[in-house]
């Protein structure tokens, strides 16, 4: 009986190498498995064997009867990726993934901060980071940014109920909390937890109760620069955003700086751009960011001697120059998620 049933297998073996089609396999399991089936004729010979024999035949029908159901296993995994093949049409590899899915794509502004990181990047600074819910010293007084500074006015900015006042452990118990008006707080934290020379970029979401419009929100990205080092002067920071603005908006692009004032920078600049490269805004001066040298005042604040060290800031609006590089004439269009827009960017 051994020898019969290793026959039997072997026979089975070599038969389902013919079978193509689930007819087929039905055909075949039958002649195996079925009512009259090979297996199933040997199985009933048990009847006939003594007692002792039983246990031993029986363990070798387990066998025999595993390995087919191996073969009917692989037969039919066969049989249904040929019906696969056969209902998608020759030229088509079911392993691809779907066509009919279409593949995301980085959000405008996230391609414009990656391009705009890129080129600090080649400069030498490191991307750093800071909460957006924050302490009002961070925010505010470390940048040596007056209690009776407009930016601090219920009007302007959006203070957290007290409710809400433990996330990031304020300084004192009744200090405020807010979402940061300005990635500026971000210069702060990175001097408390730095030892200088270092340059960082530090991106991120801002907030402020503006009204909003065509070049106004009140959920915006701002792309922070911060480099402290000995001797840092305005040389360089002419030379680190003209090396930038010629990166992102090409070698024809030119840049202004005109005397501004800020409360963390001394002298402070709103730095201008012009380019011939961006369509109906081609050869006008347009205002992309505040920067300027770090006031002596903050450097004491945030622990630096500045007898010792110096530093340039600057802090650009992400939307303002996704806008530009683009030609996008209204801020709303990157937050409606109309994949109309988005698509163009794909
Ligand atoms: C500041 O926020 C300063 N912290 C910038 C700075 C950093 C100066 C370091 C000096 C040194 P300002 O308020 O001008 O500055 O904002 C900077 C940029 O953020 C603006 O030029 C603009 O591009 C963008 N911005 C400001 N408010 C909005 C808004 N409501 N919607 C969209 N973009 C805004």
């Amino acid at each position: 009986m051994q020898l019969q049933l290793a026959q039997l297998v072997a026979a089975a073996t070599q038969e389902a190498v013919a079978v193509a089609t689930r007819a087929e396999l039905e055909a075949f399991k039958a002649r195996v498995v079925g009512p009259n089936g090979s297996l199933t004729q040997v199985m009933k010979g048990m009847a006939t064997l003594s007692k002792e024999e039983r246990p031993v035949v029986g363990k070798l029908i387990n066998e025999a009867k595993k390995s087919i159901e191996e073969i009917l296993a692989a037969l039919l995994v066969k049989v249904e990726n040929a019906e696969i093949a056969a209902a998608l049409g020759a030229a088509v590899d079911p392993t691809l993934p779907s066509p009919d899915a279409p593949a995301g794509s980085l959000h405008p502004l996230s391609r414009t901060r990656e391009r705009i990181l890129a080129s600090f990047r080649k400069l030498g600074f490191v991307v750093a980071d800071g909460p957006e819910v924050e302490t009002e010293w961070h925010c505010f007084d470390a940048l040596n940014t007056p209690a009776d500074h407009p930016a601090r006015d219920m009007q302007d900015t959006l203070y957290m109920p007290k409710a809400f006042r433990s996330a990031d452990a304020p300084r004192k118990a009744d200090e405020a909390i807010l979402l940061r008006t300005h990635t500026s707080s971000v210069q702060v934290r990175t001097m408390l937890s730095r030892q200088p020379p270092f340059r960082i970029v530090a991106p991120g979401r801002c907030f402020r109760r503006d009204a909003v419009d065509a070049t106004h929100s009140a959920n915006f990205h701002q792309v922070e620069g911060l480099w402290i080092d000995r001797h840092v002067t305005l040389a360089d920071l002419r030379g680190v955003l003209d090396f930038f603005v010629k990166e992102t908006f090409g070698a024809d692009a030119e840049i202004r700086l005109r005397p501004s004032f800020f409360p963390f920078t001394e002298p402070s600049f709103e730095m201008d751009l012009r380019s011939p490269n961006l369509g109906r805004l081609s050869n006008r001066w347009l205002e992309i960011m505040g920067c300027g040298l770090v006031d002596p005042k903050v450097l004491e604040l945030c622990g630096l001697d500045p007898d010792e060290w110096s530093g340039l800031a600057f802090g650009l609006g992400l939307e303002r120059i996704a806008m530009l590089v683009h030609g996008i004439d209204d801020i709303r269009h990157f937050y409606n998620n109309d994949t109309r827009f988005l698509r163009q960017f794909a």
